[in-house]
C-alpha cells in the first residue's frame, strides 16, 4: 500500500520527468563531437550524454588516438547514432563519410582537443577523419584543450592556439588549473563538462540574438558615372557589408543589404551604383528598421555633369571635371532617427584615425562607428580582413586586432544585440 507520502513524491517525480523529457534547448542542432586522443577522453561520455539530453543530434568522431581511451561503442550507446572513426569509412549514400558531417553540423566541438589535433587544425593537416571533416565544414568550431600544463604553456601551442582564436568560426573553452592526470598541477584541465555545455548552448542559441529585428546594410562603393563607359569609383569590394549582413542573418535578423555588389543571398539584396541610387533605397527602407549599418564607401562627390556620349580624346593635355557634392545619407539619416533605432557608421581613414572618425561619431549623429586605417597594407579595402577600432556615443572604445571581416561582423552583431535589447528594457518615456 502506498503512503501519502510516497505518492505525493511520485506525483513530483512524473512532472519532473516530463519536464526533463521536453526540456531540448538544442532540439534541432546538429552537433559533432569530436574526440581527440587524451585521457580526458572518458568524460567526453557525459558530454555526449548532456548534449543529447538537451535535445541535440550528437554524432561522435573519434581520432585513432581517442580508441586507446574510449571505444566508439560508449559514444554510440550514449549519442544513439554511429560512431565515426575511419577516414575512408563508407556512408549510406555517395558521398565520402568527412564531407558528410561536414555538412550535417551546426557546431563542432572537439572535446577534449589535444596540442596534436590543436596544431593540426592550426595548420590545415588533415590526416584523420576529425581533422579533415573540420577543414570541410563551414560550421563553428569550439575547441575544449586537455593536456599536460607545460604541453599547453609550450609556445607552439600557445601559438596554434592564438591562431585559432584569431579564425573566424574558432572558439576556445578555457581549460581549468589543477592537478592533471599525470599528477602535475597547472592549467590544462580540460573545462568542466558542465561549462563546456553551457558554451555550446550560449553559442547556438546567441545565434537568434537579433530575431525580430530588421537590420539595414549598405555594402561597397558607389560609382559616380563621368560618360557611357567611365566612373569615378572606389576600393570597396562589398566584403565588410556582406559579412555584415550574413552574420545578422545568421543570428535571425530579417536583413537588407543596398549593395553595388551583385551577390545572391537568401535575404533581399537591391543592387545600386551611385551614392543618388543608395540614398533613395536606404531613405525608403529606414522608418521601418531597427537599425542601419552603414560599411559602404560612398562618394562624396560626383560629375556635375554626366556626357551622354564617350568623352573623346582632345588635342589639349587636361580634361577637367567639374564635381558636385553628394548627399551624405548617414549625416541626414542621423538627424532623422528614432531613439529606438541604432546607427553604426564606419569611418575610413588615412590619417587622424581617432579624432577624424570621433568627429563623423558626433556630426551624423552615430550610436556607434567603426574606424579603420587604409593606410596599412594588406587590410581595409578588398581584403578579408580588417583591424578597426570601435567607438560608441557613450564613450566606448574597443580595439579588434587584425582578424577576418566577418569575425568583425560577428562582434559587432554582439553590440547591436546588446545595444537593442537596452532599447526594448528602457522605460517608455
Ligand atoms: O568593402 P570592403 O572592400 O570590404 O572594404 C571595407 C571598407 C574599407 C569600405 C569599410 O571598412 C569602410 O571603412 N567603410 C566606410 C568607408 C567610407 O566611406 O568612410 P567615410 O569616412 O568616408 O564615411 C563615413 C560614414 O559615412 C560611412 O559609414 C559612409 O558609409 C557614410 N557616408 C559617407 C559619405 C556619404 N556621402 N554618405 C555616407 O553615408
Amino acid at each position: 500500500m502506498k503512503s501519502k507520502g510516497q505518492s505525493r513524491s511520485s506525483k513530483k517525480e512524473k512532472r519532473h520527468a516530463s519536464e526533463i523529457e521536453n526540456f531540448a534547448p538544442l532540439e534541432n542542432k546538429t552537433i559533432i563531437l569530436g574526440v581527440s586522443g587524451g585521457i580526458a577522453a572518458y568524460k567526453a561520455c557525459d558530454l555526449a550524454s548532456m548534449l543529447r539530453r538537451n535535445g541535440a543530434d550528437v554524432h561522435a568522431v573519434l581520432t585513432p588516438n581517442a580508441r586507446e581511451f574510449i571505444t566508439p561503442l560508449s559514444l554510440s550507446t550514449l549519442t544513439r547514432n554511429p560512431a565515426h572513426c575511419e577516414q575512408y569509412g563508407q556512408t549510406e549514400n555517395w558521398r565520402p563519410e568527412h564531407i558528410d558531417l561536414a555538412k550535417k553540423a551546426d557546431l563542432i566541438l572537439i572535446a577534449p582537443a589535444t596540442a596534436d589535433i590543436i596544431a593540426k587544425l592550426a595548420s590545415g593537416i588533415c590526416d584523420d577523419l576529425l581533422s579533415s571533416m573540420v577543414l570541410a565544414s563551414q560550421a563553428r568550431v569550439m575547441v575544449a584543450p586537455a593536456m599536460n600544463p607545460n604541453m599547453l604553456n609550450h609556445p607552439a601551442t600557445q601559438r596554434n592556439l592564438d591562431i585559432l582564436e584569431n579564425r573566424f568560426r574558432y572558439e576556445i573553452i578555457p581549460p581549468e588549473f589543477g592537478e592533471v592526470a599525470c599528477g602535475d598541477v597547472g592549467s590544462g584541465k580540460m573545462a568542466a563538462v558542465e561549462s563546456i555545455l553551457a558554451s555550446v548552448a550560449a553559442r547556438l542559441l546567441v545565434h537568434r540574438t537579433l530575431s525580430g529585428k530588421r537590420v539595414l546594410i549598405t555594402a561597397g562603393g558607389t560609382r559616380e558615372p563621368i560618360d557611357p563607359v567611365r566612373f569615378i569609383g572606389n576600393r570597396s569590394s562589398g566584403k565588410m557589408g556582406i559579412a555584415m549582413a550574413d552574420a545578422a542573418a545568421g543570428r535571425g535578423a530579417d536583413v537588407m543589404l543596398v549593395s553595388t555588389v551583385e551577390v545572391n543571398r537568401s535575404y533581399p539584396v537591391y543592387v545600386v551604383e551611385t551614392a543618388q541610387d543608395m540614398q533613395e533605397t536606404v531613405e525608403a527602407e529606414f522608418d521601418g528598421c531597427d537599425a542601419l549599418i552603414m560599411t559602404a564607401a560612398v562618394a562624396d562627390f560626383r560629375p556635375l555633369r554626366v556626357s551622354s556620349q564617350k568623352i573623346k580624346k582632345t588635342e589639349s593635355e587636361d580634361l577637367v571635371l567639374e564635381l558636385t557634392k553628394n548627399p551624405d545619407i548617414l549625416d541626414l539619416l542621423g538627424r532623422v532617427k528614432r531613439n529606438d533605432q541604432i546607427i553604426i557608421g564606419f569611418a575610413a581613414e588615412s590619417e587622424a584615425l581617432l579624432s577624424n572618425a570621433s568627429q563623423k561619431l558626433k556630426r551624423k549623429n552615430l550610436d556607434m562607428i567603426v574606424a579603420n586605417d587604409i593606410t596599412v597594407p594588406d587590410i581595409g579595402f578588398g581584403s578579408d580582413d580588417n583591424a578597426v577600432i570601435i567607438l560608441g556615443a557613450d564613450g566606448a572604445r574597443e580595439n579588434l586586432p587584425r582578424m577576418p571581416k566577418r569575425a568583425i561582423a560577428e562582434h559587432l552583431c554582439d553590440l547591436l544585440a546588446e545595444k537593442l535589447s537596452e532599447i526594448e528594457k528602457a522605460p517608455v518615456s
